[in-house]
């Protein structure tokens, strides 16, 4: 039983708290990651050796305190934004009954859920507390929603323009090519990466995949909210879905890559390539372009600080060459722009090296 008092559950304590959190997140975004990024100026070009590896980068790192207070700032945080007296987790978990009968799949539109009770789950998934969201995102009927406030504060800097990151990829998309007549996305989650598609294209049959039964759940609801007649989601595995042959003009990912393992990243770009029409497109947003050895140190250290084991592994992966070899045409790797002005040289607050990775069907 919990020694936790009630008094300390109440909705003006849990929003303070998390309003806390943002706002110290913002701080270590604005403030203490340029800090870091001057120290680390300061002393490289001091040493009688220049680092050649992340490793060594994140060695050299950890000898200034503030960037070991600045990792132990992301790690705590993040677990307090999740757990504790004020997280996340428990503060819904008090609404437990209320969000399962509000996101009942059996209240949904007929066609716009289809889940799969035997999926069969990878290790590589479940093993870990994804993002150290309390038992990931995948099992409990409440972490859809959980997993939906959390990832509104995911960076913090950008604020509503966050929204915009996806809003964005469609008008990236719209630029470099006509609309679809079908897409799929991959690794959909609760449908914040589907739901411009859907709503921006309304003459496109969209269908998201998703591993995660409580993520899709969301999704179709919000999606029959939004009375969306166009999409329907699908819970299946990225680098395996079942959909038929060449069914999509178009096949996306946002934010999926970085969380597969090497092999699995494989097979989701000949699931893609199988799924596209000839002359169809595939677009994958992520993390990948690291300008310099210290983003790299810095974005390593957030994987493992965030419960992320693939995505070093994936930064260290050479796209273009399994593009390649799966027989895509016109590989694009570009910087993507998730928010105004991100990218101008007086840009110095903390961010995640948005990449698009785009390729043709022969
Ligand atoms: C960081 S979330 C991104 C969600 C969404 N695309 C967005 O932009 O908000 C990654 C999603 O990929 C899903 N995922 C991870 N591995 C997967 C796999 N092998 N097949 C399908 N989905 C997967 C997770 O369940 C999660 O919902």
């Amino acid at each position: 039983m919990s020694n936790i008092p009630l008094a300390s559950f109440d909705g003006r304590s849990f929003a303070a708290a998390q309003s806390f959190l943002l706002g110290a997140k913002t701080w270590w975004t604005r403030r203490l990651y340029p800090a870091v990024y001057s120290d680390w100026q300061n002393r490289v070009g001091k040493l009688p050796a220049e680092p050649t590896t992340a490793a060594e980068a994140e060695e050299i790192l950890m000898q200034d305190d503030r960037y070991v207070w600045f990792a132990w700032l992301e790690r705590h945080l993040q677990r307090m934004k999740y757990s504790g007296r004020y997280g996340l987790q428990p503060w819904h978990e008090l609404q437990r009954a209320d969000i399962e009968a509000a996101y009942d799949p059996a209240d949904l539109p007929e066609g716009i859920l289809n889940l799969n009770p035997n999926i069969n789950m990878p290790s590589a998934y479940t093993d870990i507390d994804i993002h150290q969201h309390p038992g990931g995102i995948w099992q409990d009927s409440i972490a859809g929603i959980v997993y939906e406030r959390g990832a509104r504060t995911t960076t913090p800097l950008a604020g509503n323009q966050h929204q915009d990151l996806h809003d964005r990829l469609v008008m990236w998309i719209e630029r470099h090519g006509g609309l679809p007549e079908a897409m799929v996305d991959l690794g959909c989650g609760f449908g914040k990466s589907t739901r411009p598609f859907y709503q921006a294209w309304r003459e496109t049959q969209v269908v998201g995949v998703d591993i995660a039964a409580p993520c899709l759940t969301v999704a179709a609801h919000n999606a029959a909210s939004a009375q969306a007649c166009n999409v329907r989601f699908l819970q299946a595995k990225a680098e395996a879905t079942g959909l038929p042959d060449q069914s999509a003009d178009l096949v996306t990912s946002t934010m999926l890559l970085h969380e597969m393992p090497p092999s699995t990243i494989k097979a989701t770009f000949h699931e893609s390539r199988r799924l596209m029409k000839p002359g169809g497109r595939m677009v994958h947003l992520d993390f990948w372009l690291l300008p310099d050895l210290l983003r790299r140190a810095i974005h390593y250290g957030h994987a493992r600080r965030n419960n992320e084991p693939w995505m070093e592994p994936w930064a260290e992966t050479d796209p273009v060459a399994i593009m390649e070899t799966v027989g895509f045409t016109n590989i694009r790797i570009e910087a993507f722009e998730e928010a105004d002005g991100i990218m101008d040289s007086g840009y110095d607050a903390w961010r995640f090296p948005w990449t698009i990775l785009a390729a043709d069907a022969a």
